[in-house]
């Protein structure tokens, strides 16, 4: 694929975009083969964690393609927007772990992408902002909605409604990124947080992440079903009795996964 980039190192899949003379600018092609790339992972096995990253050291992704909004007309700019929101949701709703490395500008289409994974670490040169109300539209990838969602509604609306950039360590400060690092060690902290994450139980750690993901879009107490319910499945299985076996044995536990 020219546009998106697919690499395997283990059981992590690292997804880059790879449009350096556009600033990996999200054009129809890439969101088209952003999801090919997604769903071949849902497909393997062996993949169990994703990387999401862009080529180069001056961008993660500088927004949805100017070039291609320029010729919208309501229609289909209603469409684009469908289209990306869909990607992007199933990206949030994605059954591994997705964690973005910003590694540089991450404005428009591309914040509303790291905000759609479930774990953003940034680069101490990365830059985030919506400036979509500078050039006459809003976010349409689910920017106006996620945003708000993870800072709260006032930061959100000063971002939106001003368009302005902010760097790293403010997105740091207002919970927009998990922790920011060296960009010379961008990929490697991010891949030790995805190993952190592998070392688990992968029943386990998928349940949780569908139960705080699915948990959040239902009132509290539905939740707390949705959570005692996986609960309750988890403690019929192999890796449940491992893990309090390995515990008691004062070993580390082997998962299998069943
Ligand atoms: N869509 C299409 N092309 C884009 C793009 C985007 N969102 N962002 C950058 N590019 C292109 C530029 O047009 C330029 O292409 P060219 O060399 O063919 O003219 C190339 O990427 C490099 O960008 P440039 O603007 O020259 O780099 P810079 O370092 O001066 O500025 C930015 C970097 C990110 C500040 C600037 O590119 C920018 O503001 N981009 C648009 C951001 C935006 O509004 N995104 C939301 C879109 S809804």
């Amino acid at each position: 694929m020219p546009n998106v980039q697919l690499t395997r190192d283990g059981a992590v899949a690292t997804v880059t975009i790879h449009r350096p003379d556009k600033l990996n600018a999200l054009n129809a092609a890439t969101l088209d083969e952003l999801e090919a790339a997604f769903q071949e992972i849902a497909g393997s096995d062996a993949l169990q964690a994703v990387i999401v990253t862009g080529s180069g050291e001056k961008a993660f992704v500088a927004g949805a393609d100017i070039g291609e909004l320029a010729q919208q007309t309501p229609l289909s700019g209603k469409a684009t927007a469908r289209r990306g929101q869909e990607l992007l949701g199933a990206i949030e709703l994605f059954a591994k772990p997705v964690v973005a490395a910003v590694n540089g500008y991450a404005l428009g289409g591309g914040c509303e992408l790291a905000l759609a994974c479930h774990v953003r670490i940034a680069s101490e040169n990365a830059q985030f902002g919506l400036p979509e109300v500078s050039l006459g539209v809003i976010p349409g990838y689910g920017g106006t909605q996620r945003l708000a969602r993870l800072v709260g509604r006032g930061r959100a609306i000063e971002l939106v409604l001003t368009g302005q950039r902010i760097d790293a360590a403010e997105a740091h400060r207002i919970g927009l990124v998990n922790r920011v690092v060296p960009q010379s060690a961008l990929l490697a902290e991010t891949r030790k947080l995805v190993e952190a994450m592998l070392r688990n139980g992968p029943l386990a750690v998928r349940a949780a992440l569908e139960v705080i993901r699915h948990g959040l879009e239902m009132p509290l107490a539905e939740g707390m079903v949705l959570e005692a319910n996986a609960f309750g499945v988890l403690c019929a299985s192999h890796d449940m009795r491992e893990g309090l076996q390995a515990f008691l044995d004062k070993r580390k536990p082997a998962f299998q996964g069943r």
